[in-house]
């Protein structure tokens, strides 16, 4: 047993324990994320669903070490994330995870390989071997030879692709994607989760994956659903 009373074995990727998240102030307080306990575990693509307000992207924040809990912890790797220091933190974000937004968020004036090469070049790399590099990684999400153009001459999956490339390119062990096919038709959405799940996936890495789009669940390995800021069940999808 962990020091949190949990099985800890080693292929858990991410341990929450009692993990609570309020806004406001007394009266109008507001529990966005309500005692929440899981483990996610390498190896495994884990869906967070649940109806609008229910607490996905607070959770996901305080598992990625943006969001401040008000109580409970955040385990990765067996390292209690909110008991690093700050500059400690900001390293654990910067090379552990990689995390990919709804709307992409790329850089509009900067070219695809400029935008993949961000986290390398934060990592203080070389500016040339980081470019390089960043078109490894958009050749690996199927953009090879598209290093040089601007985000806005790319479809929406394919700017959602250089994000994945982006996020990937540090080589993360937790990949997080917030409703990652929200702004995708069904068909390029469900081409992105599969891409997702088949080359990105590995034994060594451990995939969140916030979505309301049912048309994917069958991608998860397990969904958790919340309600209200609760977890109300996790279901084991059947393969
Ligand atoms: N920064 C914030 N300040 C105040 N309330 C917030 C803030 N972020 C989220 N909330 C509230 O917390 C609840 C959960 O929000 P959120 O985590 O964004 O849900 P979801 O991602 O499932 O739609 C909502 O009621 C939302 O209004
Ligand atoms: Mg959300």
């Amino acid at each position: 047993m962990g020091e949190h009373g949990i099985a800890e074995a080693s292929d858990a990727a991410i341990v929450a324990t009692d993990l609570s998240k309020w806004f406001g102030e007394e009266e109008t307080r507001k529990l966005a994320v309500d005692r929440v306990n899981f483990v996610a575990y390498f190896g495994e693509m884990l869906f967070i669903v649940g109806p609008s307000g229910s607490g996905k992207t607070t959770l996901l924040s305080m598992l990625s070490g943006i969001l401040r809990p008000n109580a409970g912890t955040v385990t990765v790797k067996g390292r209690n994330i909110w008991e690093l220091s700050e500059d400690q933190r900001a390293d654990f974000r910067l090379n552990s995870i990689g995390f990919v937004f709804q709307d992409y968020h790329l850089f509009p004036r900067l070219t695809t390989a400029e935008n993949v090469a961000i986290p390398l070049i934060l990592q203080n790399r070389d500016w040339k071997q980081s470019i390089a590099d960043a078109c490894r990684y958009l050749e690996i999400v199927g953009l090879k030879g598209r290093n040089q153009i601007l985000p806005v001459k790319l479809s929406g999956g394919e700017q959602q692709r250089v994000a994945i490339a982006r996020a990937i390119a540090s080589n993360p062990e937790i990949l997080i994607l917030d409703e990652p096919t929200a702004s995708l038709d069904g068909d390029t959405g469900r081409m992105i989760i599969e891409f997702v799940k088949t080359r990105i996936l590995s034994r060594e890495r451990c995939i969140l994956i916030v979505t309301h789009d049912a048309r994917i669940n069958d991608y998860a390995d397990r969904i958790i659903h919340m309600e209200d800021g609760r977890l109300v069940s996790v279901e084991q999808v059947a393969k």
